[in-house]
């Protein structure tokens, strides 16, 4: 099967030498590209920037902004059969990007932010999206009643959900604790590391 995945965070300009981030890795989506590739599926990799190599076989497309991302989901979505959002997207970015470094002024700085676009919750209504489509929820409280919530709304077949609150799963580390939320059910999966979870989960998503 044809499998495209986003994964890293999102970078979002202030002006030509600051920006706005996350603390995504781009572990979890790098990943899944790798059990995909693994599994024998054909792999497109959508990345904000990391520090990771991309792993062998698969087709890579680095972007840096949510916009970035979306145009460049929105432009291959439809050659695949299962799409997986491990992104860690902004949700907000500046509204105006700064031509030149901006100077210090005064003991307080405003920037005012406009939202982006959901790549996710556009992939069914806006971009057409048929095949198997699967986000993820970073959440820090009511981890599972918020996951059903964004698996129903962007009318997802699954959401993966951590809860990045804690330090040793989740964000930047090497393993990670998820509970998988259908829109009828949920099952929680032990804490393991991102590769093994991983092809775990290319195995449930393949029977979707
Ligand atoms: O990269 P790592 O360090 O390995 O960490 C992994 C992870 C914690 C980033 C990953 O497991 C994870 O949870 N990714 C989703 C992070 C996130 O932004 O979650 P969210 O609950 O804010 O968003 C819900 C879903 O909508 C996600 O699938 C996200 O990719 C998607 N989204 C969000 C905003 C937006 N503008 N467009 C989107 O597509």
């Amino acid at each position: 099967m044809k499998v495209l995945i986003t994964a890293g965070p999102t970078v979002e300009p202030i002006d030509p030498v600051r920006y706005l981030t996350n603390r995504s890795s781009g572990k979890m989506g790098y990943a899944l590209a790798a059990a995909a590739a693994k599994r024998g599926h054909s792999v497109l990799l959508i990345s904000g920037p990391t520090s990771l190599g991309i792993p062998e076989g698969i087709d890579f497309i680095p972007i840096e902004s949510a916009a970035d991302m979306y145009q460049a989901v929105e432009s291959q979505i439809g050659r695949h059969d299962i799409a997986i959002f491990a992104a860690a997207v902004a949700d907000y970015t500046p509204a105006q990007v700064a031509d030149q470094k901006l100077k210090k002024m005064g003991e307080e700085m405003i920037i005012t932010l406009k939202r982006t676009k959901d790549i996710l919750g556009s992939a069914r209504d806006i971009m057409g999206f048929k095949g198997r489509l699967v986000g993820f929820a970073a959440e820090t409280e009511n981890v599972e009643n918020n996951a059903r919530g964004k698996c129903l709304r962007k009318k997802c077949d699954l959401v993966v959900a951590n809860d990045v609150s804690r330090k040793d799963i989740g964000f930047d580390s090497s393993e990670n604790e998820v509970t998988l939320v259908y829109p009828d059910r949920s099952e929680a999966l032990p804490q393991d590391s991102k590769e093994h979870l991983a092809y775990h989960l290319m195995e449930i998503i393949e029977e979707l």
